[in-house]
């Protein structure tokens, strides 16, 4: 039996450090949404062990691939003497602040719950999600939501109005760890209103949403990687009303209502990034077919 997955990407609207904890991460505050813009999981069984193709060379093609890790420790835990080969359609850039790895894991976790028909509920998979990285447990459940602590903690929110998300991400990668190693509260200029996001949000009011997008890990990227900074700018400059980027980055994101002007907003950043996406804003899963 084959089964074929849609794993989204997510951005986040806001993202506030609270405080170190003594486990070494991070107390997180941050509502994250689901774009459209998606890798695709293929998940065949075969006997044995764990297969795994990728259309893109910027995979890990080992153990450190979180669909890989997501496997097995299904594999492990379940005690599953059936082997699955994982196809990675990739779509989503990697090390982008995307969750595009965490997505493939989420993607897995959920192929496989039905694949090896183990009936585990949404809250038995985001958990089994925790233990691969701290973004999986959302990315099972897509759609909009409030993530609090590693990120694990979600509270639905309503979908933002629907608009669509330019995305432009520099041909560097970005590592979430010493992002935060980096991370210092005292050099954040402005931190996220959570009240007035979620207030936009409720009240479908998509210059609300714009406003109040936030990210207190810009204070560390920004800084060590000033192309991220320029841009943010350069995106500003083409009059794009919300922009930010995403989770400890690098890629920046920008929200844009009108279709004509999201293509323009493509078409002028081509000259300075390569790799540019307009897609559109999901923030519910309804209609995705994720699976
Ligand atoms: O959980 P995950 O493996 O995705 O996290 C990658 C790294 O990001 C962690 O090793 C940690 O350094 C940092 N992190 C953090 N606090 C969080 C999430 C991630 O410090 N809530």
């Amino acid at each position: 039996m084959d089964i074929s997955l849609k794993a989204p990407a997510k951005i986040n609207l806001t993202l506030d450090v609270l405080h170190k904890r003594d486990d070494g991460y991070h107390e997180l505050e941050m509502v994250m949404t689901t774009i459209d813009l998606a890798d695709r999981i293929d998940l065949t069984e075969r006997a044995g062990g764990i297969g795994l193709e990728s259309t893109s060379g910027f995979v890990p093609f080992d153990d450190r691939n979180l669909a890989y890790r997501a496997a097995a420790l299904i594999k492990k835990r379940f005690d599953i003497k059936k082997g699955v080969h994982i196809k990675i359609h990739k779509k989503i850039p990697v090390a982008a602040g995307l969750a595009g790895g965490s997505s493939d894991a989420a993607a897995t976790l959920r192929g496989l719950n039905r694949l090896w028909e183990l009936g585990l509920s949404v809250e038995e998979l985001a958990g089994l999600g925790l233990e691969l990285g701290s973004d999986v447990p959302f990315c099972v459940r897509g759609g909009t939501a409030i993530a609090r602590g590693r990120g694990e903690q979600l509270t639905p929110l309503p979908p933002p109005p629907p608009c669509w998300v330019v995305l432009a991400k520099p041909s560097h990668g970005v590592s979430t760890a010493e992002v935060f190693n980096a991370f210092r509260a005292d050099r954040v200029q402005s931190r996220p209103r959570l009240d007035r996001m979620e207030e936009a949000l409720e009240k479908k009011d998509f210059s609300g949403v714009c406003e109040e997008l936030s990210n207190v890990l810009e204070s560390v990227t920004l800084e060590q990687y000033p192309r991220v900074r320029h841009l943010k700018e350069k995106m500003k400059s083409f009059g794009v009303p919300g922009v930010l980027m995403s989770g400890s980055g690098p890629t920046v994101f920008g929200l844009v209502e009108r279709d004509n002007v999201a293509r323009r907003v493509v078409n002028g950043l081509r000259g300075f990034c390569r790799q540019v996406y307009a897609v559109r804003m999901l923030g519910g899963l309804e209609g995705t077919s994720l699976d």
